[in-house]
């Protein structure tokens, strides 16, 4: 682990010796280090100070580099993968895109299951970024056809290949606890009251969350944000009750039906949850476009109604940050067409002034 510390994600590998400047080694080299922007207008509204971590900026386009490049460099220093080797991963979303440049630019061969519920744009990317994709049946965990369960056998039958495993794998929260988290204490100078953000494997919350509580001596709170269909707002609220799943979201890449490995090692020390509705993520993934000028997925703007709330909480002046996750870019489809937020209920959740942003039937 730790020479991930000297050339991976903590501080970036610069090749200035050789004669570029300040320049990074690389694909893996040039992810993190992203801006943490102050989210101006809703910081005058509540009188508090709200940040975004812009981990849309990561060379891949979404905080899930940070993820694929932490197991993927674990793997290598415990010598579990050598040059040639294959990667497989069961993903439905950003890891695979994650996954997919990593390999490519570390000389390695990347194998995506996923659920065939999934749609051809992102089976289209995955394959364009070099990645061989294998749409399997749609079938819960439980079931040992699971596209999670296949990538690991998958990955058993290959010689010099790894599964990543990214839900309970703690090379992924320890890539954040390395990276996400120092740069946040660094970027608002230790002034920070709150963290909050969902989860999907939970990797983020538990690696930024644990060191900036750490580095605070529990100054800091960190709290979970949940989409609905998650059962993790009802388990930290209750003190560890499992619930059965029901509901859904339009969310993407957050939500949970059980305790991960990685949010395991910090779900105990959260200091509290906060389930955030469709309704009013929607509303403000259009205010942070009117508004702030950023064209964010729904993750992202469930997060910052979450920072909002938090800020809110913790009162007058407090400072709270949370991490916008990815772009529209791979959403706009859906959250920019009228037919498909009516489908949802969701358009009349948009306020009158913001409707002009959607564009497309
Ligand atoms: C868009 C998006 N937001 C948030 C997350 C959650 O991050 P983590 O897996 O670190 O909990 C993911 C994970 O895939 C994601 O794709």
């Amino acid at each position: 682990m730790l020479s991930l510390l000297r050339t991976g994600l903590r501080t970036r590998q610069r090749i200035g010796s050789r004669g570029l400047g300040t320049a990074v080694q690389g694909f893996t080299a040039a992810v993190g280090n992203t801006p943490l922007i102050y989210l101006q207008t809703l910081s005058e509204q509540t009188g508090c100070k709200i940040f975004g971590k812009a981990e849309f900026q990561n060379p891949g386009g979404s905080i899930k580099d940070r993820a694929a490049v932490g197991v993927v460099r674990d793997a290598e220093e415990k010598g579990r993968i050598r040059p040639g080797g294959t990667v497989v991963e069961g993903t439905a979303g950003n890891t695979g895109i994650g996954l997919a440049h990593v390999c490519r630019s570390r000389g390695y061969k990347c194998v995506i299951f996923m659920p065939d519920t999934q749609s051809q744009e992102k089976i289209d990317l995955l394959r364009m970024l070099g990645a061989e994709v294998h749409p399997v049946p749609a079938v819960p965990f439980e079931n040992p056809r699971n596209y999670n369960h296949q990538a690991r056998e998958y990955a058993a039958k290959l010689d010099n290949a790894i599964w990543t495993d990214q839900f309970d794998n703690t090379a992924n929260a320890y890539a954040h606890y390395v990276s996400t988290g120092p740069e946040i204490w660094e970027q608002t100078q230790g002034e920070i009251d709150g963290f909050i953000c969902s989860t999907g494997t939970g990797g983020t919350l538990a690696g930024a969350g644990k060191y900036l509580k750490e580095k605070s001596g529990g100054k800091t709170q960190v709290w979970l944000a949940d989409p609905p269909g998650s059962v993790l707002y009802t388990y930290v609220s209750s003190g560890g009750k499992l619930v059965e799943r029901t509901g859904s979201s339009i969310t993407e890449g957050i939500g949970q039906g059980r305790v991960t490995d990685n949010l395991a090692t910090t779900i105990n020390d959260l200091n509290g949850a906060l389930m955030i509705s469709d309704e009013k993520s929607i509303a403000m993934l259009y205010q942070l476009l009117d508004t702030e000028g950023l064209y964010l997925g729904a993750s992202s703007a469930l997060n910052v109604v979450a920072a909002v709330e938090l800020a809110q909480k913790l009162g007058k002046g407090s400072r709270v940050v949370t991490v916008l996750c990815d772009g529209a870019y791979r959403y706009q489809s859906r959250v920019f067409s009228k037919k498909w937020l009516q489908s949802k209920g969701l358009y009349e959740a948009i306020p009158e002034s913001y409707k002009k942003y959607v564009v497309l039937e």
